[in-house]
């Protein structure tokens, strides 16, 4: 798997009127030869986000979660794609109601599958496997620089998030784990 090729033909398929459908299936494919992936970017060994691409259009980065890793229920104001090329992440879908957020729905993605989630997507994520899962994420937008929120993982509580709020998160955990806080020189 060539990354820069991949990334330009993400940008190409962002132009068509329907962006997100034309990115994951540049998306899908690449994560259905998983291999390749793990080739090009390596097997992953702690938290961290290794950015290809942050632009205002569109924002791609593979994601690496520690065995049994959380992350909170956040929101992103833009589309998001995620592909997985190894291990497993489990979604929790939320949505807002009057009284807070409820969750209303999961998803299991295992190696080769790709989630769609729509501009008003609320999701919190889970690595339920004792191995680190990789997923590529792309994003409609400028993922980093625009601030979103996330919930409290206990109280529900609703509070401001962005770039480095979640590479904060990813930070911490490798700290807890004892690993190397350096997530990438990239990232
Ligand atoms: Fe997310």
């Amino acid at each position: 798997m060539d990354i820069e090729q991949f990334v330009e033909d993400c940008l190409i398929a962002n132009k068509e009127s329907d962006a997100q459908t034309a990115v994951s299936d540049v998306l899908a494919k690449a994560v259905s030869t998983p291999n390749k992936v793990l080739e090009a970017i390596g097997e992953p060994s702690k938290a961290g986000l290794r950015v290809f691409l942050s632009s205002p259009e569109l924002t791609i980065f593979a994601a690496t979660w520690t065995p049994q890793m959380n992350l909170m229920p956040h929101d992103h104001l833009m589309w998001a794609s995620i592909g997985i090329y190894t291990g497993r992440e489990d979604n929790i879908f939320w949505r807002r109601t009057p009284g807070g957020i409820k969750a209303f729905g999961a998803d299991a993605l295992f190696q080769k599958d790709t989630a769609l989630l729509a501009e008003d997507a609320l999701h919190s994520v889970t690595n339920p496997l004792l191995r680190f899962t990789g997923g590529i994420h792309i994003y409609g937008g400028d993922f980093f620089g625009t601030t979103r929120s996330q919930w409290n993982p206990e109280t529900l509580e609703e509070e401001p998030s962005d770039g480095s709020v979640i590479r904060g998160i990813f930070e911490r955990e490798n700290q807890r784990l004892g690993l190397n806080g350096d997530m990438s020189p990239s990232a």
